[in-house]
């Protein structure tokens, strides 16, 4: 027997973030809200859009599994399109260090942070990677997130770079989320290769590269281009050969220093540059014009006390802003959609509904999936999060606690606050 459809109804905000593709500067700002809305989901994909009213004049209830949205907002899962949620050990006690007055990059100078995160992940087996991974991506579900990128880049070797991609995949077939693959071999430079980093690009090139995208383990390459880490030329001569062998580019860019990150990103065509705290303002002109989105981390800058991104002033400059959490064991460790909320109304100076846009569908154009994701039109697939609250406003209103109730993955409900959390 075919199975029931999900009808969600009466929901006092349907807020449909409409559109399939990236939306910039003043386009951030239109919800498409509907009020009193309604949806269809059946196998999977968004069927019908439109009031409450309209929906149950041509379709009947008991054809339904039926959500009653009374009171509440609802909205597009969230995606989450720059994290690093695979990764071995833990570094709480270089986060103490780093409450005790050292710098990020000074730790990393002497072969700690992302490298003592590669020793773990080197240690740790295949099935420890994913049993960890699926205990964060559930964490993740229940603030909303239905769609994750996740990253390599805690190997730096063949075999390491491998098994971590290899582990997401192993996750993205049992957790209900989504999960989109980025290579990044080049994160940092290993203890061995210091003062090569030529050298090390061309391992990577020669020999890693080729292996990801023959196995078809990531859509996307993305590298660490940062003073003292990857120069602009060295990362131009990777993510080329990335982009020759088929894969979509991302960037870390403009992080710590301005290196020029963001203008490499609109000259390669990036879908993404990430991170741009330090992003010039040429740098920014050009991503605007070539549509490159600029994916904001605040909870990064917060968690290493540097400026927040410009992200008032990207968005004026024409810019698609998206916004991400960049959970990783390092620079910021945390999941924390509303706290993302927070910082970047409060501080970032992005309004609620600019905030919703980065969170849906312009994080869904960050990972090249603002066909499928991202809002609630009809064709997309059946990815929802009904809020406790009747309005969007709430989101960020409600400072670093959530406001999911349920969670809808693909036309099931996935996670149920009511229910005491998630059902998958
Ligand atoms: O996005 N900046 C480089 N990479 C990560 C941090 C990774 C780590 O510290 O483990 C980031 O912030
Ligand atoms: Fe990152």
């Amino acid at each position: 027997m075919k199975e029931k459809g999900l009808l969600i109804k009466n929901a006092a905000e349907l807020v449909t973030c409409s559109g399939f593709k990236a939306k910039s500067g003043a386009e951030m700002s239109d919800l498409k809200v509907i009020k009193n809305g309604a949806v269809i989901i059946e196998e999977g994909i968004i069927k019908v859009v439109g009031t409450t009213a309209e929906l149950l004049q041509q379709y009947k209830e008991e054809d339904y599994t039926v959500v009653d949205a009374t009171n509440k907002a609802v909205l597009p899962g969230f995606i989450d399109s720059h994290t690093h949620f695979v990764f071995g050990g833990y570094r709480a006690e270089e986060f103490s260090w780093r409450l005790k007055g050292e710098g990020y990059m000074e730790i990393m100078k002497r072969g700690g942070g992302i490298i003592s995160s590669v020793r773990a992940t080197k240690e740790a087996t295949k099935a420890e990677l994913v049993a960890a991974g699926l205990k964060r991506l559930d964490t993740m579900l229940s603030f909303g997130v239905t769609t994750v990128e996740g990253k390599s880049g805690y190997g730096l070797d063949y075999d390491t770079e491998l098994k971590q991609l290899e582990a997401m995949k192993e996750i993205a077939d049992i957790h209900p989320m989504d999960v989109v693959t980025t290579f990044l071999g080049a994160h940092a430079v290993p203890q061995d290769y210091k003062g090569k980093e030529d050298e090390f690009i061309d391992y990577m090139i020669e020999e890693v590269l080729p292996a990801v995208a023959d196995k078809k383990l990531a859509e996307f390459c993305d590298i660490f281009c940062e003073k003292n880490v990857f120069s602009v030329a060295q990362s131009r001569r990777l993510l080329t050969k990335a982009k020759e062998l088929g894969m979509k580019l991302k960037l870390h860019a403009d992080e710590i220093v301005q290196l020029g990150g963001a203008e490499l990103a609109a000259e390669l065509k990036a879908i993404s540059a990430d991170h741009l705290l330090q992003a010039s303002d040429a740098g920014i002109a050009a991503m605007a014009e070539k549509g490159v989105v600029a994916t904001l981390l605040p909870a990064t800058a917060f968690s290493l006390k540097e400026e927040f991104a410009r992200g008032r002033y990207m968005i004026d400059q024409g810019c698609a802003v998206a916004l991400a959490t960049d959970l990783n064991p390092g620079s910021c460790f945390t999941m924390s959609v509303p706290l993302v909320f927070a910082l970047a109304t409060l501080y970032m100076k992005l309004t609620p509904e600019e905030a919703i846009t980065a969170f849906t569908v312009n994080a869904a154009a960050a990972v090249d999936r603002a066909h499928e994701v991202g809002s609630i039109d009809v064709g997309k697939q059946g990815d929802i999060v009904m809020l406790e609250f009747p309005s969007y406003n709430f989101i960020p209103y409600h400072i670093g606690v959530s406001t999911v109730e349920k969670v809808i993955k693909r036309g099931k409900i996935v996670f149920d606050k009511e229910k005491g959390g998630s059902l998958c």
